[in-house]
């Protein structure tokens, strides 16, 4: 079976093209195609994504990147409804309504957190090729359930079991900025570029290397409460204050930023510990914009090569942690693949939408 998918719920525009089999383990997915746009420049001046900006250009893009893909031949149509910027969600639904209705072939309406957890559990490996791009195979397969997912991006961050495919748990959660957002906030607090959380990732790494510490403590919010929930508005508060009137060298603001990544990261190890153990989970899997995280997924790593051996753990290849369509079109595939049948008929982009009702 093969899907075209597009993406439209925050700051990248995406289309791809990717088939889907069935395979004695699961499922192998072939992506013939993709295109992504990202607006994240555009937005830089404004430390985040700009919604009505954000629309603008989908509207501009989705026609453009389509060009690639106006030939192509497939038997379903995947779109992202939520969660996400509504505003930006709808252009990419009504590109895909359009389509759909026109080639009169299925829509799909897909979960842009599915998409994450769906792509990051498949292991990629690209095939080279010399007469076309590279082929790009994934192969979602062996999977033991229950599998527990970390998802931390710009808009979410909760720690989400599936003890049967498909259906969702959220076992914790921020109770209020999301872990990206903080990564922002603070990168901007520095004077670095949006997105912010490369470029804190960048200086932590630099101050990291030089073995330079700072001797200002960030807090870790909520990390010893008895819940999985956590919250990051304390931790960013409490870094504007640290750094209210002063002037850092950029030593020091390599230092700072690493001791921000390492309060995060104690955070994230503190509650996926406590997930793992409360719910028995046989598979852990990281996703999102914040999986590209190289110092988290180190500190993730250990954890469950020590503590949880038995766990079988499963990084995202950082290709695949960013917004994309290709996460979209697995999802989608994934469902079809498994008998799912969606309902379409009253699509519609719904920002909070959540993977637990
Ligand atoms: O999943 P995503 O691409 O978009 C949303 O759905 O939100 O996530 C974007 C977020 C941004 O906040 C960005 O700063 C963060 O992911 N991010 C990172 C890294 N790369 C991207 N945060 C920390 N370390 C990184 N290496
Ligand atoms: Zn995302």
């Amino acid at each position: 079976m093969k899907v075209l998918a597009i993406e439209t719920s925050c700051d990248e525009t995406g289309i791809a093209l990717v088939e889907g089999t069935k395979t004695p383990g699961g499922f192998e997915f072939v992506t013939k195609k993709a295109a992504l746009l990202s607006q994240a420049l555009l937005h830089s001046p404004y430390g985040g994504v700009y919604p009505n900006l954000a629309k603008r250009e989908h509207l501009k893009n989705l026609p453009a990147l389509f060009e690639q893909f106006k030939d192509d031949s497939y038997d379903a149509i995947a779109v992202t409804h939520g969660p996400g910027l509504e505003p930006a969600l709808w252009t990419g639904i009504e590109f895909a309504k359009k389509l759909a209705a026109e080639k009169n072939i299925p829509l799909l309406p897909t979960n842009h957190m599915e998409g994450h957890i769906v792509s990051s559990l498949a292991r990629r490996e690209s095939i080279k090729s010399q007469v076309s791009n590279d082929k790009q195979i994934s192969k979602l397969e062996s999977i033991k359930l229950p599998v527990l997912a970390l998802l931390v991006s710009g808009g979410h961050t909760e720690l989400v079991l599936m003890k049967e495919w498909f259906t969702y748990e959220i076992v914790g959660k921020t109770l209020d900025d999301a872990v990206g957002e903080a990564f922002d906030k603070v990168a901007r607090m520095l004077q670095l570029a949006y997105p912010g959380g490369p470029e804190i990732s960048r200086l932590a790494t630099q101050a990291r290397s030089k073995s330079q510490k700072t001797n200002i403590k960030l807090p870790r919010p909520m990390i010893n409460s008895n819940t999985c929930d956590m919250s990051f508005s304390g931790l960013k508060t409490a870094a504007l204050y640290a750094l209210r009137g002063k002037n850092l060298t950029e030593d020091e603001k390599n230092a700072f930023a690493a001791e921000f990544e390492d309060a995060v990261a104690d955070i994230m190890v503190s509650k996926t510990r406590k997930a793992l153990w409360d719910s028995g989970a046989q598979t852990f899997v990281i996703g999102g914009g914040v999986a590209a995280n190289r110092y988290l997924r180190e500190k993730l790593e250990a954890l469950v090569l020590d503590e949880f051996p038995d766990v079988d753990l499963r990084l995202p290849e950082l290709s695949i942690t960013g917004d994309n369509a290709i996460m979209i079109a697995e999802a989608a595939l994934a469902r079809a693949l498994s008998g799912i049948k969606e309902n379409s008929a009253d699509i519609r982009a719904v920002g909070n939408l959540s993977l637990a009702d």
